[in-house]
């Protein structure tokens, strides 16, 4: 018998009671790889499903191979793959922010890859695969990261390969460690970068010509890498919000218990609201706000918080001084105005790119404004300074705002307050601001998350088996058993003005105002804001009653029966 001490030792580096047993959780597999213990990689076949955008035509232009050889045509499995052995060698990499299940698409890979194939882990990301940062990933390695969160196996990063000295690298680094094909598991824009990656690197990589593949797979826990029954979610957005779910409801249990709060909850998901609107499904707090829906109104900011008031009033009218405000993290950029001005601030950074660069943050807002049409330049100064300084702050490689560093909900929280006491000086009003973010994204996966990323996997390490370049692995039907396909990239791909010109995206998955999902909220709202009709949906469960469940807006808006996911037979 050990004792306590000895126990206690014997859980340090990942040991925990928790993470001891959820290794040894089974994972359910899609049908067509056979069973758990007995995998088969698929093959695919071209269906006649295509994919295409606005700008198909360029697209076209700029990515011949991969739209020669695809048609832009979605892949579906037709049979086992019993050529296995190949002695490819697979390298894979974490682009972006983690995501809960990042580890179980390595562990997906490797197991359908099995011993035939060498698995090469890229540490710290794309920059990683720049600097030929490799080392083999073992069958050892894969059952101690199996159903674990984070993504520290390997690390992350965000450096954007686009560059054609880039790809060049990128190629060299192939050539070196003689490398069949990567896997990219990233959001949207480390899968365009991806679709580019794969053109590059479509032939004359390999000594006989032959090229190195490429293969998407799609995580993110903002929920905005979609595309309707094709790609129901990223993986990540269900942990993600689960575990907000879960904060926000034992907030919200506070808020009804002490009975004079309102808190001010901004949750992570950069531009869409995705996270918001399903952590409102889960929880029915008394007010929401979507980004989309405010830019479809065309809401200033005045009128938001006008809005978040008349709730306050109408509720304390009946006895209720508390409540919750749920707040997108990137709601800001969609208030018209705020947009206008930092469009307007964009371009004059890029303009005026050398001196603004050379100048300290504040001299930066006072250089800039003067280089905004006045209405803007009297937006930014009305703002708070930590406001401005995020506004002047560097973007991220991809170009985008850090949106999460903006803290909108003290700004609404502080504006809600002043225009409280305009209205009646005794006016009972206490917030709090919260903002729930970074604990989110390397939870523990849900069992949704953990069983759907490793059959991403799965899919992933089959296509390569298949010989396949420029597709994102997807999993289709997770409520009927699932089905592993895959997404031609460049079908996907769209043309966007950025930084001033234009470039080649996928485009981020906005939420609709039609959605089913949406529509429901809509139509719950008032209810929502007028009484207390919270829930707390809890711990996310890895076992028990609430472990197969896919996240409310995805089964709403895959019109599923139920909230039940189901990857494989059905249970006994
Ligand atoms: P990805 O799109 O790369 O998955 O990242 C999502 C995200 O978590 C956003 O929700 C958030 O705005 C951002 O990353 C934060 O970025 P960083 O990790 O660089 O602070």
């Amino acid at each position: 018998m050990t004792s306590l001490g000895d126990q206690l030792l014997g859980m340090e580096l990942h040991n925990s009671v928790f993470e001891s047993s959820v290794r040894k959780l089974p994972l359910p597999v899609c049908a067509v790889f056979g069973t758990a213990e007995s995998l088969q990689a698929v093959s695919f076949t071209t269906s006649k499903q295509q994919l295409g955008t606005k700008d198909g035509d360029r697209v076209a232009q700029a990515f011949p191979q991969s739209v020669s050889a695809s048609g832009n045509c979605v892949l579906s499995p037709c049979v086992s793959n019993p050529n296995t052995d190949q002695g490819k060698r697979v390298a894979v990499l974490f682009s972006g922010g983690p995501a809960s299940g990042g580890h179980n698409v390595i562990c997906g890979l490797k197991r359908i890859l099995g011993e035939g194939n060498t698995l090469l882990g890229v540490r710290a990301g794309p920059k990683g695969l720049l600097k030929g940062n490799l080392a083999e990933i073992t069958t050892e390695d894969v059952d101690a990261i199996i159903n674990t969160g984070g993504f520290d196996l390997l690390g992350t990063d965000r450096t954007k390969i686009q560059s054609t000295e880039q790809f060049a690298t990128v190629k060299a680094v192939c050539i070196k460690y003689k490398i069949d094909a990567i896997v990219i598991i990233g959001g949207d824009d480390s899968n365009t970068n991806a679709a580019a990656l794969a053109e590059y690197l479509f032939r004359d990589v390999k000594p006989d010509g032959s090229g190195v593949q490429v293969i998407g797979v799609p995580k993110t826990i903002d929920g905005d890498l979609q595309i309707g029954d094709l790609l129901p979610i990223s993986f990540g957005f269900d942990t993600a919000t689960k575990i907000y779910g879960e904060m926000v409801g034992n907030i919200l249990e506070d808020a009804r218990s002490s009975l004079k709060y309102w808190h001010f909850i901004k949750l992570m998901g950069r531009s869409a609201s995705h996270v918001t609107l399903e952590v409102a499904l889960q929880t029915k707090p008394a007010f929401t706000l979507i980004s989309e829906e405010v830019a479809k109104k065309k809401l200033s900011l005045g009128a938001i918080v006008e809005q978040i008031c008349a709730t306050i009033v109408a509720r304390s009218k009946n006895g209720l001084n508390h409540g919750v405000v749920l707040i997108p993290e990137g709601v800001i950029e969609f208030i018209p105005e705020v947009r206008a001005m930092i469009d307007d601030l964009n371009q004059a950074i890029l303009d005026n790119a050398e001196e603004f660069a050379s100048l300290h943050t504040f001299a930066k807002s006072m250089f800039i404004r003067s280089k905004l049409s006045d209405a803007n330049a009297r937006l930014l100064s009305s703002l708070p300074d930590d406001i401005i300084s995020v506004l002047m702050a560097d973007r991220d490689a991809h170009d985008n705002l850090q949106v999460s560093l903006i803290p909108t909900e003290h700004l609404l929280a502080d504006m809600v307050e002043a225009r409280l006491k305009e209205i009646d000086p005794k006016f009972p009003f206490n917030s709090h601001c919260h903002f729930l973010g970074y604990e989110g994204r390397c939870g523990a996966p849900t069992h949704f998350d953990a069983a759907y990323a490793y059959n991403l996997g799965l899919t992933a390490g089959s296509l390569i088996l298949d010989g396949r370049t420029g597709y994102m692995a997807t999993v289709t039907g997770l409520d009927k058993g699932g089905t592993p396909r895959a997404l031609p990239l460049t079908g996907l791909i769209d043309i966007e003005r950025r930084h001033g010109k234009e470039e080649f995206v996928i485009e981020k998955a906005l939420v609709k105002m039609d959605s089913p999902a949406m529509k429901f909220f809509l139509s719950r709202r008032d209810d929502w804001a007028a009484d207390d009709l919270f829930t707390s949906p809890g711990p996310r469960q890895i076992w028990g009653p609430a472990a197969d469940q896919q996240p409310i807006s995805v089964a709403l808006n895959q019109k599923s029966e139920s909230l039940a996911f189901r990857i494989g037979p059905p249970r006994a």
